[in-house]
């Protein structure tokens, strides 16, 4: 079964096609950071805008990679949660014309869940391991640029949201303290650059609700803490500006692998999958991989930020049991009841 997802939930315009729910036949990005970049982050309007002028040419594209047209894919998928409105829009209402037009179903793609099944494209042998219900309850960390979230996953399309952010998502604090650093967007790769050369306990910076009794994460907090100390300097010196990364990055780091440990002792899960931007984080994939005793998941860095052969990976178990979104009920966040009893919110 030969799947074509649709991504525009924020600033990557893509679309991939995906064989069997793990083989990338191809999967073509257009980023809109360039455009970006003056903001210091994703200005909807400019988002949107430039979804509309991308989206033709990267599903031609994507199609021309894969040497197939749209008559021949099964299905496609799309992504409607979470995101910006105005840029989902143009997603959605691409597949429901291509629907229309072609006469193929459409899975309806909630990222929670996406970002996660990154782990399991192109790894055949995981794959293979997950399609047997034994080696489930995971539990799934997504940290991405919109959203920070636990999530507790029985199997495929069964799965609950048990914590997430409060405020500000994880990617989000990096993107914002690297603009107080003036260190550039996006800020995630940026400050592990910095981070490399400073010291992590030059500052002491807060683990947000590590000891709360609940699985929700902070991070607008630690932010602001960054705020004040960068306050203390008149001058930046470039030493300052690495510690301060390393402080920050170490305190995000900490926070995320307390939270998730709690967590997966709670729900006594068998793994854990982390996806989302975040998760290319070196640091992050070092600490999990050294401090939680269960097998710990990350995708290929490539495709830890958004890209459409997420969906059209997780589309797949949906679309083998017939699972299809009415055309009437793709809409931005329109997700929640549309599995069934196989979605437990
Ligand atoms: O998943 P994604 O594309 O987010 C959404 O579209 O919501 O991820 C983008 C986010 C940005 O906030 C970026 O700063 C962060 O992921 N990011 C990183 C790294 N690479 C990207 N954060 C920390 N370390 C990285 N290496």
């Amino acid at each position: 079964m030969k799947i074509l997802g649709i991504e525009t939930a924020v600033d990557e315009t893509a679309a991939a096609i995906v064989e069997g729910g793990h083989h990338i036949l191809s999967s073509v990005v257009s980023s809109q950071v360039d455009l970006h970049v003056q903001f210091g982050g994703v200005v909807p309007e400019i988002a949107a805008r430039d979804h509309i002028r991308q989206i033709i040419p990267v599903i031609k594209a994507t199609l021309k990679e894969s040497n197939l047209s749209v008559q021949e894919v099964d299905a496609l998928a799309v992504s409607t949660t979470p995101g910006l409105l105005i840029a989902l829009l143009i997603g959605i209402e691409t597949a429901k014309v291509l629907s229309y037009v072609f006469n193929k179903p459409v899975v309806a793609i909630n990222d929670l869940e996406s970002h996660a099944y990154a782990v399991l494209l192109e790894n055949e042998e995981l794959f293979k391991k997950m399609t047997n219900r034994e080696n489930w309850p995971l539990l799934h960390l997504i940290v991405s640029g919109g959203t920070t979230a636990l999530v507790h996953a029985r199997f495929f399309g069964d799965f609950r949201v048990v914590g997430q952010t409060r405020d500000d998502a994880v990617g989000e604090a990096f993107d914002k303290v690297a603009k107080l650093l003036r260190l550039g967007y996006p800020g995630g790769p940026a400050i592990e650059k910095k981070a490399k050369m400073g010291n992590p306990k030059a500052f002491d910076l807060p683990r947000p609700m590590v000891h709360s009794k609940n699985f929700d994460l902070s991070f607008s907090g630690l932010k602001t803490a960054v705020l004040y100390k960068v306050k203390e300097f008149k001058k930046l010196e470039p030493q300052i500006v690495d510690d301060l990364a390393a402080s920050f990055q170490q305190a995000v780091v900490d926070t995320l692998v307390a939270k998730t440990t709690v967590a997966a002792k709670k729900y006594n899960v068998k793994g854990i999958m982390v996806g989302g931007g975040v998760a290319a984080n070196t640091p992050l994939r070092e600490a999990f991989n050294a401090q939680i005793d269960l097998p710990v998941y990350f995708p290929v860095k490539s495709l830890c930020t958004d890209n459409a052969a997420m969906g059209a990976g997780c589309a797949y178990f949906y679309a083998q049991n017939g699972i299809f979104t009415k055309l009437n009920e793709l809409k931005p966040f329109h997700y929640k009841n549309m599995r069934g009893n196989l979605c437990e919110y």
